[in-house]
């Protein structure tokens, strides 16, 4: 098979290795790649939401399935573009269609969609700039903290928790005032839920699914969960309190009818889903939905999934995902994301770096590198993501610290408590 993966950080790096492997892939490209995924694929300068480039290069090179890993093209509906296009309509894109999208795009709707299908949740209520009074009012009858979420996509930015009632109305003024542009022109309010995260993927073909290993990830910069947020600073799979009962839970209350609400809605979906999920006391809530696989989760996830992942996409693509095998890798895999001096604050890119060449049996993933005069360089705040196996999280971590050491670049930082909460 021909394929065109989108996108350019360490998920993508982790999608391509996996993809590469497999048996069916003929010849795979990046678009528009790093410095990693060169080394598994071509990278083809091309913007991963540039759909009119897309389609020509898509048609020039004979591309037969385009695997999306952000959430833009897929909200901005390259799905439907391709299915709409007399020329593209039987080339597989793995994403959802635009109306599926919308249960990353629109926290608003991701709540309607649970609500609907009695999918467990926090409680909540949104509003508009025209109904601040309102908001203001509903903030008075919860319990601190309070959460805040613009609707639309911030670049994870959009969540805010706050321990006071008078800076939760201060800052529901500030977003409906447009603090995120029209994204946060309708602002979710929800209940404050307590307990530990955990991500769950699956695959989907509208009618059955498979559910891929499930990891934890660790957001702020500090060491002991401080600091501002970031795109993610580590992952490890699996996730202790993820026990066969309570991953039954999950099938039974959140999967599944997750697959049949989206099929009962009429929704066009054929990808992954990402289910952010909390543990309170026993039982899993969701936080939010994500339409693509979780970065830096899929640098373990990838790792865990012993199975051909070309062929589970193939069975995506044609709607014949239930008769296709999965199998787990029963080691443990982490990841350890390194990166630039600043982040998330503002930082400078550009250093060269230098070590990569040294580490041995860690797989280094990059996610904000680009090549420059052919040295590999820095371009991003994540750098590189460096991902271990081992008999526990223990040894993988263990492992991937040490390997992690071997990597030079100035300004270098990363996390050195990855695990260490579970
Ligand atoms: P989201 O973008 O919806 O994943 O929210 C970002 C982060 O905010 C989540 O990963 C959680 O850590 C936290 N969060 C979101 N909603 C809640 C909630 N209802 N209760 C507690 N924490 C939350
Ligand atoms: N790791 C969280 C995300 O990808 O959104």
């Amino acid at each position: 098979m021909r394929i065109l993966l989108l996108g350019s950080g360490g998920r993508e790096h982790a999608l391509a290795w996996k993809i590469s492997q497999s048996k069916k892939c003929e010849k795979l490209f990046i678009a528009p790649g790093n410095a990693g995924t060169a080394t598994v694929g071509e990278n083809v300068p091309m913007k991963a939401d540039d759909f009119d480039a897309i389609r020509t290069f898509v048609l020039n090179n004979r591309i037969e399935m385009v695997v999306v890993g952000p959430e833009d093209p897929l909200v901005k509906g390259i799905y439907d573009f391709f299915r709409d296009d007399a020329e593209l309509k039987d080339i597989a894109v793995i994403g959802p269609s635009k109306a599926g999208a919308v249960l990353e795009g629109s926290k608003d709707f991701a709540k309607g969609f649970m609500q609907r299908h009695g999918i467990p949740t926090a409680a909540y209520r949104t509003f508009d700039g025209l109904h601040l009074q309102e908001g203001l009012a509903f903030l008075e009858t919860l319990q601190p903290p309070y959460v805040l979420k613009a609707d639309g996509l911030c670049a994870g930015k959009g969540v805010l928790i706050l321990p006071t009632l008078e800076e939760a109305k201060e800052e529901l003024g500030k977003m409906l005032g447009g603090m995120f542009g029209s994204a946060s022109s309708r602002v979710v309010i929800e209940e404050f839920l307590s307990g530990i995260e955990c991500s769950v993927f699956v695959l989907t073909d509208g009618k059955s699914y498979k559910i891929l290993p499930e990891a934890k990830d660790y957001k702020r910069i500090g060491e002991g969960d401080t600091g501002l947020n970031t795109g993610g600073m580590g992952s490890v799979s699996p996730v202790p309190f993820a026990t066969k009962e309570w991953m039954q839970k999950v099938e039974q209350r959140i999967i599944r009818p997750t697959v049949e609400g989206l099929r009962s809605e009429g929704i066009d979906y054929k990808g992954f889903i990402f289910f952010g999920l909390i543990n309170t006391g026993g039982d899993p809530k969701v936080i939010e939905y994500n339409v693509r696989m979780g970065d830096p989760e899929t640098e373990t996830v990838m790792l865990r999934l012993k199975s051909d992942l070309l062929d589970l996409l193939e069975g995506v693509a044609t709607g014949t995902l239930d008769g296709r095998s999965i199998a787990f890798d029963e080691r443990s895999a982490v990841c350890v994301m390194m990166v630039s001096g600043g982040y998330p604050g503002s930082y400078e890119k550009g250093f060269p770096i230098s070590g990569i060449q040294d580490v041995e049996g860690s797989i280094v993933f990059h996610a904000g590198t680009a090549l420059k005069d052919g040295q590999v360089v820095t371009s991003g705040g994540r750098v590189i993501a460096v991902s271990s196996y081992g008999k526990d999280k223990e040894e993988a971590l263990r492992k991937s610290f040490t390997e992690a050491q071997k990597i030079q670049f100035h300004g270098k930082y990363f996390r050195r408590d990855i695990g260490a909460d579970l």
